[in-house]
């Protein structure tokens, strides 16, 4: 223990006396004050090892050794802005265009998930000469203003939505306006695109994009429908708009049976944009957007000089090689496939057994269960979601967090070197607390203990 490092308390005092009242903490109750982390897991100051459900930034592990190597040995070397030549900047790209499709050929390197959509939008207005925007209900695509825009989750509870922007339903094929029991829910929800653009084009407007998560995590960890990304980008397209793919939480292989979750839509199915985020530098500020040569050339042909001092620098680029060497030495991709199909398939079991998991959906390691009152009504089970993300993390030491409308879905977005027997040790806990049982034996207890 640091014996220099502030009281727990004092460091409470400090951060509500110095930082911004409406930047929140995790457990505002009680927070945790976290001082080291290794894969999984994360200590606290007095040495407690917490399992990691929430860090999908820390994507190969948290501290992961040869990310530290690369980084430490770049920083020695050389750090400089974007304007000198450097090979760490081309060798990323290249090794980023070979996970993509051909057509997303060009790079911009940026510094977090926020700048690269707002770069996704100027590049799309200004490549399609429109200016409008259809994004899905509940989604989240970052804090500048441009994105506050676009993100019904942010602007509803401010100045609301501009006239640019509009709000295709969410394809949720739980609680959603079609459901599994539709014969083909893609097709609907995508015509719910088609009769939006129809709506834009009778007021005299045209549509620059289409803006979604390839997996909307803030709208609840939702599974689009088959079908559906190929038909919107068809109706887009024939609008004069984009596709712009934000996969700032699912891409990097956390689906694990594709590098992106775009992927998942089929081989048919390509993006115009795409953009990335959180994952690439695991907890480096590093973002990129990827995009065709026509896109990227329309918005050179504007004169503008297009100057980011810190994206894509040397180091940052040494950091997102490492990352991506690591995914594929440690076969992170085949690993999220496992665990996340075991953790997904005991979770299934565990809807079983307990009225109140109304949906368990995923993929690889992107998993949430729904937690309803009430099964045919679908009521959200908010309090009782944040009564076992509570008791997780203070009986069990697991970080859990919710998502979606209701915050009612206990979503799953570990590092992904998450293992069988943590996927086991939650699904354990879960079990335990949904049964109504107080806390887990001491022995076992001390066995999460370093
Ligand atoms: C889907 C999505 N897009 C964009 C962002 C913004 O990324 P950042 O916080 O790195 O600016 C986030 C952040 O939570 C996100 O979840």
């Amino acid at each position: 223990k640091d014996t220099m490092a502030l009281q727990k308390e004092e460091t409470l005092a400090m951060r509500k006396r110095l930082i911004g009242q409406s930047c929140k903490l995790f457990y505002s109750e009680d927070p945790l004050k976290i001082v080291r982390a290794r894969g999984q897991y994360l200590f606290d100051e007095n040495g407690k090892r917490y399992l990691d459900c929430i860090s999908n930034v820390h994507h190969v592990g948290h501290c992961h050794p040869d990310i530290t190597k690369a980084a430490a040995a770049q920083m020695d070397l050389l750090n400089t802005n974007s304007r000198f030549l450097h090979d760490n900047r081309v060798m990323y790209a290249d090794r980023l265009s070979a996970t993509l499709p051909e057509k997303l050929c060009v790079f911009y390197f940026v510094n977090s998930g926020s700048e690269a959509n707002d770069l996704a939008l100027r590049l799309a207005q200004q490549y399609t000469q429109h200016e409008d925007v259809i994004v899905l209900d509940h989604a989240y695509h970052g804090h500048l203003m441009s994105l506050i825009d676009i993100s019904p989750y942010k602007f509803r509870k401010l100045a609301g939505q501009k006239e640019w922007v509009h709000v295709a339903p969410l394809p949720d094929t739980y609680r959603g306006i079609y459901r599994d029991t539709h014969p083909d829910p893609g097709q609907a929800y995508a015509d719910t695109v088609k009769d939006l653009i129809e709506d834009v084009h009778n007021k005299g407007r045209k549509i620059s994009a289409f803006f979604a998560e390839s997996l909307p995590s803030v709208g609840g960890q939702i599974i689009f429908p088959q079908g559906y990304s190929t038909k919107v980008a068809e109706y887009v397209r024939s609008a004069g708009g984009v596709y712009v793919a934000d996969e700032v939480q699912t891409g990097f292989g956390r689906v694990g049976s594709h590098f992106w979750a775009f992927e998942l839509q089929g081989e048919g199915f390509c993006p115009d944009i795409v953009t990335m985020g959180k994952p690439m530098g695991n907890g480096h500020p590093l973002a990129c957007v990827a995009t065709t040569a026509e896109i990227a050339g329309a918005f050179t042909a504007n004169g503008v000089e297009y100057f980011n001092t810190f994206g894509g620098n040397p180091v940052s680029c040494a950091i997102g090689l490492e990352v991506l060497n690591v995914i594929e030495k440690e076969d992170l991709r085949g690993n999220a496939t496992r665990v996340g199909a075991h953790l997904k398939g005991l979770l299934t079991k565990l809807q079983s057994q307990h009225q109140i998991i109304g949906d368990v959906r995923g993929v690889g390691l992107f998993v949430g269960i729904e937690l309803v009152t009430d099964r045919e009504q679908k009521t959200p089970a908010t309090k009782t979601a944040a009564w076992v993300v509570k008791r997780l993390k203070e009986e069990d030491l697991i970080c859990v967090s919710t998502d979606g409308p209701w915050e009612s879905v206990l979503k799953f977005k570990p590092p992904m070197c998450f293992s069988m027997e943590d996927a086991e040790l939650v699904v354990r806990c879960i079990h335990r607390i949904l049964s109504g049982k107080l806390q887990t034996p001491l022995a076992f207890k001390l066995l999460l203990y370093v």
